[in-house]
């Protein structure tokens, strides 16, 4: 089990010369952030005569208010001072709107490639400021602090960076590692249980992709990650990112079928997050959980899938207060409308959609023979449990 108590976990993520570690501590961005960050600030070139020097931090509203006091002190003992780009909080922040004025500004403070921006926040900051540096300069540095649940087990890990266009989410943007992830255990106190909620849905995609100790694990101790512990909570986050580091550096751009896998329950769930608008109605994290409950039961119906584990794993997403049930959303569509949104996912290829599936409890694999027209179908008898469909 991994235990914070006086010591830190460090993960590193093996990528032939772009490598970094991956540091969960309690403590490390709430109390002496300067200290762990030093070596990203050392590299920090100012243009000539600033004093202290300047250090660029993008951060959301809510992060900024939480954390930016800590950090600014901690700061002045390396005699540095935060330079703050403040973003509103949301999906709204990853757009050209905000990209432009932001890659202005890091300009502005004379940005070169060795030196790095600090992102504060969850997977909006996180996905906004790495694409930022990944065109600025043709590549600048920059270091994730990720401060909800959900960024910190996955979307600050990985180097996948993005903005949202007209035509959908994550469409403009570029594989950019961070040189460096930040993980404070201690900024989760904050987080709002419901967030906190979705992001544990992360953490169970690991345990049911590729680990089926971990998610007896997480069946046993959920409770406890969700309640913050410290103990099961670090177990929890340390975890998830060892595998997802494992991953990363197996298929660093999703080219080989293995990071394809971080994509269980993606599908269902974006379709549901398009049909709800991509609002507070469903957020990221609950369209995953659900997502993951119908891939598993989609698995059962093709006879892939022993009926009790897709009614195991719909179990464990309802324990952690998660929708499990898609008639919970009280969606007026049908299934052919959840299915068109598919139609327009990235992923689609030569008309066919890959759909990650199970064969157990810690055994997703990529289906390449799902049809559209079959998933509209189950999706029907979903909407409207108890319906008999017409054969
Ligand atoms: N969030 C999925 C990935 O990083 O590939």
């Amino acid at each position: 089990m991994d235990d914070l108590k006086g010591h830190r976990i460090v993960i590193p993520v093996a990528l032939a010369g772009r490598g970094y570690d991956v540091t969960i501590e309690s403590g490390c961005v709430l109390h002496g952030f300067a200290i762990q960050a030093r070596e990203f600030l050392a590299q920090y070139r100012p243009r000539t005569g600033t004093n202290p020097r300047k250090v660029p931090f993008v951060a959301d509203e809510n992060s900024h208010r939480l954390f930016g006091e800590a950090i600014e002190t901690s700061l002045e003992s390396q005699n540095c001072a935060a330079e703050w780009f403040v973003v509103e909080p949301g999906e709204g922040a990853k757009s050209w709107g905000v990209l432009e004025p932001l890659t202005d500004w890091l300009l502005e403070l004379g940005v070169t490639r060795s030196d790095h921006v600090f992102a504060l926040g969850g997977g909006v900051v996180g996905d906004l400021t790495g694409f930022a540096c990944a065109v600025t300069k043709r590549g600048c540095g920059f270091v994730q602090i990720p401060t909800t649940l959900l960024a910190q087990v996955d979307s600050s890990v990985g180097g996948k960076t993005a903005i949202n266009t007209r035509a959908g989410k994550n469409l403009i943007g570029a594989f950019h590692q961070p040189s460096a992830v930040l993980i404070d255990p201690l900024v989760l106190d904050s987080l709002p249980d419901r967030e906190m909620r979705a992001g544990f849905a992360e953490v169970l995609k690991y345990g049911l992709l590729g680990d089926a100790e971990f998610f007896a694990w997480l069946e046993a101790n959920g409770s406890k990650v969700l309640a913050r512990e410290p103990e099961a909570l670090a177990h929890a986050i340390a975890t998830s990112i060892r595998a997802k580091a494992r991953i990363v550096a197996e298929d660093e751009r999703e080219t080989n079928g293995v990071r394809a896998l971080l994509n269980l329950g993606h599908t269902f769930g974006h379709a549901l997050e398009a049909e709800t608008g991509f609002s507070d109605r469903l957020l990221h994290g609950e369209a995953v959980a659900l997502g993951m409950v119908l891939a598993a039961r989609y698995s059962a119906r093709r006879g892939e899938l022993e009926a009790a584990r897709a009614d195991q794993a719909a179990a464990t997403v309802a324990a952690a207060g998660l929708p499990s049930e898609i008639s919970q959303l009280g969606l007026a569509c049908d299934g052919n409308a959840l299915a068109d949104h598919m139609r327009h996912d990235k992923k689609m290829e030569g008309g066919t959609l890959p759909f990650l599936l199970l064969k157990g409890i810690g055994k997703a694999y990529l289906a390449h023979d799902v049809e559209l027209a079959d998933i509209a179908v189950f999706l029907d008898q979903e909407l409207r449990p108890g319906t008999v469909p017409i054969a």
